[in-house]
């Protein structure tokens, strides 16, 4: 095991993590629980971690990043849902019950806490961070949560019912929920709206910013670049910024919406 320590004790460390279980939740999607004491104990909501590959792969493939889904302090349960990309996805979702995954985490820096009326608007896989920092708010807010078409609304509802939280759907072709993209949406409740906090594909999150910032409303917003080290070493995941660049694993991957430039 190898460990970054501050003043504060370890900030991150590697842990193996028996899976405990998986379910496909759509074609192409799995959610995936694991044991993970030491992770679950310390992670914040829009942290995320890397995935090593299976140990027969470890020595020519670099860990892959997910964000947090799920997280239980008590019982050491941290849950993952992860989309298959491409290879390494592909390795991880081969695997189950009975097989152990090896993490480095937690990684990055999470979301503000929620205040009053906040708003948390969710494109596709954006959905991982959002559900978890949903749970954990302590006080009630609004998820907007939108895709192409009902099918790739992947996130099982289970996960999105929760006390305080009201839930709000969106599809481009009007499969499910409301006709439109989560942006639309959006665009129509932001008059009331605290903070919005917002994770998706890059041309959503610029909306989102573009929207927040005409109306003078705080925004926050998860990027997810490409990512080789994950721990600020490597400055492979280079954001540009208003500031100069900045590594989403280490400064991100949650920013203030307008100090990245979303839509260059
Ligand atoms: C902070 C962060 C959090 C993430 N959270 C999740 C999550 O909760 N669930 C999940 O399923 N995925 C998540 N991802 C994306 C996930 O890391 C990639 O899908 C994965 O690394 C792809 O690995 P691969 O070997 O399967 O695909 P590769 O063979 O490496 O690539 C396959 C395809 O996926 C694209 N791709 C690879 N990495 C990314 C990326 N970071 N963003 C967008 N496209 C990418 C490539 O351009 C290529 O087209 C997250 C990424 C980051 C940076
Ligand atoms: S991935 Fe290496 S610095 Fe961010």
């Amino acid at each position: 095991m190898w460990l970054l320590k501050t003043k504060k004790g370890p900030e991150y460390q590697t842990e193996d993590c028996p899976v405990i279980d998986k379910q496909v939740v759509a074609s192409g999607y799995c959610r995936v629980a694991l044991h993970a004491p030491v992770i679950a104990r310390k992670v914040d909501p829009g942290q995320f971690v890397q995935i090593f590959m299976p140990p027969e792969h470890r020595d020519h493939m670099l860990p892959r990043p997910f964000s947090i889904f799920g997280a239980n302090r008590k019982n050491g349960e941290l849950v993952i849902l992860l989309e298959i990309k491409g290879r390494g996805t592909d390795l991880l979702a081969g695997t189950g019950p009975g097989s152990s995954w090896k993490l480095l985490g937690p990684l990055g820096t999470g979301f503000p806490a929620l205040s009053p009326a906040s708003l948390l608007v969710a494109g596709g896989m954006g959905i991982a961070p959002l559900a978890f920092l949903a749970a954990s708010a302590a006080v009630p807010c609004t998820l907007i949560y939108g895709a192409r078409t009902a099918g790739q609304l992947i996130c099982p509802q289970s996960d999105l019912n929760r006390p305080g939280l009201s839930l709000l759907e969106t599809t481009e072709d009007g499969s499910r929920g409301e006709k439109g993209t989560a942006v639309d949406l959006l665009s129509r409740l932001i008059a009331d709206a605290g903070t919005v906090f917002a994770c998706g594909p890059r041309p959503m999150l610029a909306a989102v910013n573009n929207l927040c910032r005409r109306a003078g409303i705080e925004a926050w917003v998860s990027v997810e670049e490409r990512m080789a080290c994950g721990v600020g070493a490597c400055l492979g995941c280079a954001v540009a910024t208003g500031s100069g660049y900045k590594r989403a694993c280490r400064d991100g991957p949650v920013f203030r919406a307008e100090e990245v430039i979303l839509d260059g």
